[in-house]
């Protein structure tokens, strides 16, 4: 294998395995979502994963612009520039992601300090207390086994973490590892053409798959509603329902018995909407 073939290798399987991981931390959120695995005591275990999800996010947003592609050069621009739309504090954010008003080589330097320094500090520590409340409160059954087993004890299956679980989830990881292996060589990430600073945008530019359901909701907002400008409505209303549902835990009936139903529908309704969304703006010019 030459060198710049094992360039490539390397960096498929990184561009490969960060989009998984954010792809299979949605379908984890999801699958506790479902399983109502967030209820008390399970809270702050729900909070910790929340900001997993945002940080591995961000390892997205900043490690797509080290490539500095054309792509990755307007992406982060649209990004940022989505992020100075808060109000207050959405100016001095930006200038502080982009080191300056503009995306330049310093913003570069900035994103990678971000990726490889900031960003996995900040996870090493939110994965272990995230693991330790794991360990801590064990692993949750859903709401009507629980009843179940308040009733008859004897019902109650347990396994054993070693062997049986460590194993199971050994092969998992062998199978993950195959997968990723072959993703990497049969489908390469292409790096792009050189990202010109003085260039002009390609049309129809879009964000990672990731924050497309987000970017196609600010795209359906008129730019003005009544006297607000539309994209800091469609800002703040992003930040809120991102807020709400990070408050999830806390509208959750205590009593396993009567789980809130309405938590069901809305838990469907979201995931009907970030599929929905995303295949929308992934198909939209
Ligand atoms: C990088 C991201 C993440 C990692 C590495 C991670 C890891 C884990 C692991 C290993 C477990 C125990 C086994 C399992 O339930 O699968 C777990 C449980 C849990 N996670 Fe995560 N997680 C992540 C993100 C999230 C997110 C985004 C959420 C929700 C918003 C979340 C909420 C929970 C909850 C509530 C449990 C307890 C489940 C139970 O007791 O049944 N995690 N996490």
């Amino acid at each position: 294998m030459t060198k710049v073939q094992y360039g490539w290798l390397i960096r498929s399987i990184h561009s490969w395995s960060a989009n998984l991981m954010i792809f299979f931390a949605f379908v984890h959120m999801f699958s506790v979502a479902f399983l109502k695995a967030y209820r008390k005591p399970r809270e702050l275990t729900w909070i910790t994963g929340m900001l997993l999800l945002f940080v591995v996010m961000g390892f997205g947003f900043s490690g797509y612009l080290l490539p500095w592609n054309t792509l990755a050069f307007f992406a982060t621009k649209v990004g940022t520039e989505i992020a100075g739309q808060v109000p207050i504090i959405g100016k001095p954010m930006m200038v502080f992601l982009r080191g300056g008003d503009e995306v330049t080589g310093a913003t570069l330097t900035r994103f990678f300090g971000f990726h490889v320094a900031v960003l996995p500090g900040i996870v090493g520590v939110l994965i272990a207390v995230h693991l330790f409340l794991v360990q801590r409160l064990g692993m949750s059954v859903p709401p009507k086994t629980e009843v179940e087993w308040v009733k008859d004890p004897s019902a109650r299956r347990d396994i054993k973490f070693f062997p049986n679980f460590a194993l199971r989830e050994m092969m998992a990881w062998y199978v993950a590892m195959g997968a990723l292996g072959a993703l990497a060589a049969i489908f390469p990430w292409d790096l792009g053409t050189k990202a010109d600073l003085f260039g002009s945008a390609p049309a129809g530019i879009k964000p990672e798959w990731y924050f497309l359901f987000m970017f196609q909701t600010l795209k359906l907002i008129p730019s003005k509603v009544w006297f607000m400008d539309g994209e800091v409505l469609g800002v703040l209303g992003c930040g809120l329902a991102g807020l709400l549902w990070v408050l999830l835990p806390f509208f959750e009936s205590e009593q396993p018995s009567r789980p809130r139903k309405w938590i069901n529908g809305l838990v469907i309704f979201a995931l009907v909407y970030v599929i929905g969304m995303s295949v929308y703006g992934f198909l939209a010019k």
